[in-house]
């Protein structure tokens, strides 16, 4: 980057988080295609939004029909399609938002790379580590069975792979228990690390 310098504005991210009451983070859900990735950001987002909190979800469906809509599932493509989101959401999160984006993000050096970009406590990995078998079996949008008749090429978990987080900040099995416990385990570790007041999570009972 040549001739290029960093405009330092009057308002940053500190002042953007005290208005908003909350430390700003990015909550990276990563894992397989079908494991409740999106169920649950969006279920987390929705409580943390009828808390007061100030929210974004990042999702990989959506993202890829604007954002992303020139990218596919080659290896390269992937990257790009990460390293765009983890852009935008550096700015979110800059803006004082807590940002949860759900993608399948499979490579572990593409999610260090965007933890890395963050300061340490702001990047928060959850693995929604719901096993292949059950991910297939609930097959949301027929995909898998697209993929295994080879219908799909480089799909995740049949004929792409995926690198599970080695130190996950949380690990979630969707298959096990049900959503709102693990909305609330969610909650209570961001109540834990601060990123959320209590006293506005308790207030709803
Ligand atoms: S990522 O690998 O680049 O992180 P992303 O989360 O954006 O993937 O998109 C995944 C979604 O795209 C899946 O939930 C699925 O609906 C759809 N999809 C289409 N083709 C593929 C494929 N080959 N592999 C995985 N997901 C695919």
């Amino acid at each position: 980057m040549t001739n290029i310098v960093w405009h330092q504005h009057p308002v940053d991210q500190a002042a953007r988080a005290k208005q908003k009451g909350q430390n700003p983070v990015l909550l990276w859900f990563t894992g397989l295609s079908g494991a409740g990735k999106s169920t649950l950001a969006g279920a987390l987002e929705r409580a943390l939004f009828e808390a007061g909190f100030h929210t974004y979800l990042l999702d990989g469906d959506n993202v890829r029909h604007g954002l992303c809509n020139d990218l596919g599932f080659t290896v390269k493509d992937r990257d790009e399609n990460l390293r765009r989101v983890g852009e935008v959401a550096k700015l979110m999160v800059d803006a004082g938002l807590v940002i949860l984006s759900a993608f399948i993000s499979p490579t572990r050096e593409e999610r260090d790379s965007i933890r890395a970009s963050f300061p340490a406590g702001q990047f928060i990995e959850v693995h929604v580590s719901t096993p292949l078998s059950v991910c297939e079996q609930r097959d949301p949008k027929g995909l898998y069975v697209k993929a295994r008749s080879g219908e799909i090429a480089n799909f995740t978990g049949v004929s792409s792979p995926y690198e599970a987080p080695l130190a996950a900040e949380l690990t979630i099995d969707t298959s096990k228990g049900d959503l709102a416990t693990q909305v609330r385990a969610l909650i209570d570790y961001l109540t834990a690390i601060n990123v959320i007041n209590a006293d506005k999570i308790n207030a709803l009972g």
